[in-house]
């Protein structure tokens, strides 16, 4: 495996393979990896002829600084990682190699950008839109995986590529959970043994959400969540919002066959850890 440090190297290593016909796979990542992104790499490795793997925490996607300073960063691990999962080219720049000047682009995501994180983390998904929009055009990949536990982002990232014509296509790879329920994440090493036991009544009472769905409302399923889990000790609901699964918007009505299906968001502070994840409901 390569390791790229520079903006440079890449692209001249990504010419070559074009010209010589290969295809290339993209696995953008923010490092700390777990077997969430190793399923990603997995099925990336599968489908490709050359696969790059980036390991950049992106300050711009950061709208809280001392998320951007805790977040956890373990380089080594995942060098050996990347090593093991037979991947080609581990790309690891530095923050001046991508941003040596200021980004100030912004981009006109439209409603799926509005509702949930990005309306609690202002600015966000502008920030993911300039870092992965950079690393489409430095990787000039055929295909680019991502995981569904950042459901809106995919949705965001679908948008991005319609908005800047990239001929590339996003494969969406299932969440990946522990034993427990809880959704792999790389925030999970922030928690502590206690939190880590308390963290899967999220997955938990998602589960149950799905049962009640036959027979309640979307807004008692709603306020079943809500309430449920923040009478966890520990557990606060930032927001739990059912969404139609195409539009992102929030619906009053279960869909029926043949409607997109509805999907419920969820973001839950775990002592300080903020956790996110999703379920989504069979149609009715
Ligand atoms: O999902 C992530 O880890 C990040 O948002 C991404 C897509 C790597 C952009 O920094």
């Amino acid at each position: 495996m390569e390791i790229i440090r520079t903006v440079s190297n890449l692209i001249s290593r990504v010419n070559s393979a074009r010209q010589s016909g290969k295809t290339i796979g993209l696995v953008p990542t923010m490092g700390a990896l777990h077997d969430g992104h190793l399923s990603l790499v997995n099925r990336a490795r599968n489908e490709n002829d050359i696969l790059i793997v980036s390991v950049f925490v992106n300050p711009t996607q950061f709208n809280n600084p001392s998320d951007l300073e805790t977040y956890p960063r373990t380089e080594e691990a995942d060098v050996a990682m990347l090593r093991n999962a037979n991947v080609d080219i581990a790309f690891i720049p530095s923050v001046s190699e991508i941003y040596p000047e200021p980004d100030t682009r912004i981009f006109d995501l439209g409603p799926v950008a509005d509702v949930m994180e990005g309306k609690m983390r202002p600015g966000h998904f502008n920030g993911v839109a300039q870092i992965v929009s950079k690393l489409f055009r430095m990787t000039q990949p055929n295909r680019a995986y991502f995981g569904e536990k950042d459901f809106q982002q995919i949705a965001v990232i679908r948008k991005l590529v319609e908005l800047e014509n990239f001929d590339i296509d996003i494969v969406d790879c299932p969440i990946c959970r522990d034993s427990n329920g809880l959704a792999l994440s790389s925030r999970n090493a922030r928690l502590s043994p206690e939190k880590i036991a308390i963290a899967p009544q999220i997955y938990k009472t998602l589960l149950q959400a799905v049962t009640k769905s036959y027979s309640e409302t979307v807004a008692s399923v709603v306020q079943f969540v809500t309430q449920t889990l923040n009478q966890v000790q520990h557990l606060d609901v930032e927001y739990f919002t059912i969404v139609d699964s195409a539009t992102l918007q929030p619906i009053s009505e279960w869909p029926k066959e043949g409607n997109p299906q509805a999907i419920g968001c969820i973001a839950v502070f775990c002592g300080d850890v903020r956790l996110i994840d999703n379920i989504k409901f069979p149609l009715k």
